[in-house]
């Protein structure tokens, strides 16, 4: 699969941070009640909206392919269909204009028994794609912390 990635994109790397993933997860904590608030209803536009969304996909794509701690989780997964969904998935989080067609969270991992690191490195994934588009901190944050309500409908199922 690393192969076939690689033909299809262009290699990205970016540094992942523990920090900001605890700076992340606490905001969560306290964000998550304000995930659907009008005030943060622009987070698709202050991504970039869907170039940047398809390139954040992209380099995400390539940092799993990258990682040993999760990469195997993958392997035989259609990454074509990954691509699509998860676009899509991320636009949707972020209030874009997409209509998500993918499985639900809880349907696409339950059975997989996914645990709280793999999640994590997951996470420490998608930072370091939105590092390598240049992403703002703040607006990843933001991302983020709307992902980090679906972790029980990812993790330990
Ligand atoms: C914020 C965290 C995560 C989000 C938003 C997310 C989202 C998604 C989405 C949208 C899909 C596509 C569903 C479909 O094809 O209908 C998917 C598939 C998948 N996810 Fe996740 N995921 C997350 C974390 C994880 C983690 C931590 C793992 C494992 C370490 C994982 C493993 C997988 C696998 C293996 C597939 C492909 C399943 C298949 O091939 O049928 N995901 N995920």
């Amino acid at each position: 699969m690393k192969r076939f990635i690689q033909s299809l994109l262009s290699p990205g790397i970016g540094a992942a941070g523990t920090t900001q993933i605890l700076t992340t997860l606490l905001a969560a904590l306290t964000l998550s009640a304000c995930a659907s608030n009008q005030s943060d209803a622009t987070l698709y536009d202050d991504l970039g909206g869907q170039t940047t969304i398809d390139r954040i996909a992209d380099e995400f794509i390539m940092e799993i392919a990258y990682d040993d701690r999760v990469f195997p989780r993958f392997a035989d997964s259609n990454v074509q269909r990954f691509r699509e969904k998860i676009i899509q998935h991320f636009c949707m989080i972020a209030n874009g204009p997409c209509v998500y067609t993918g499985d639900s969270m809880v349907r696409t991992h339950a059975g997989m028994n996914i645990s709280e690191a793999e999640f994590n490195a997951v996470v420490e994934d998608l930072i370091a794609a939105m590092d390598t588009v240049g992403v703002e901190i703040g607006t990843q944050n933001r991302l983020l912390a709307r992902l980090a309500t679906l972790r029980p409908q990812i993790a330990g199922i």
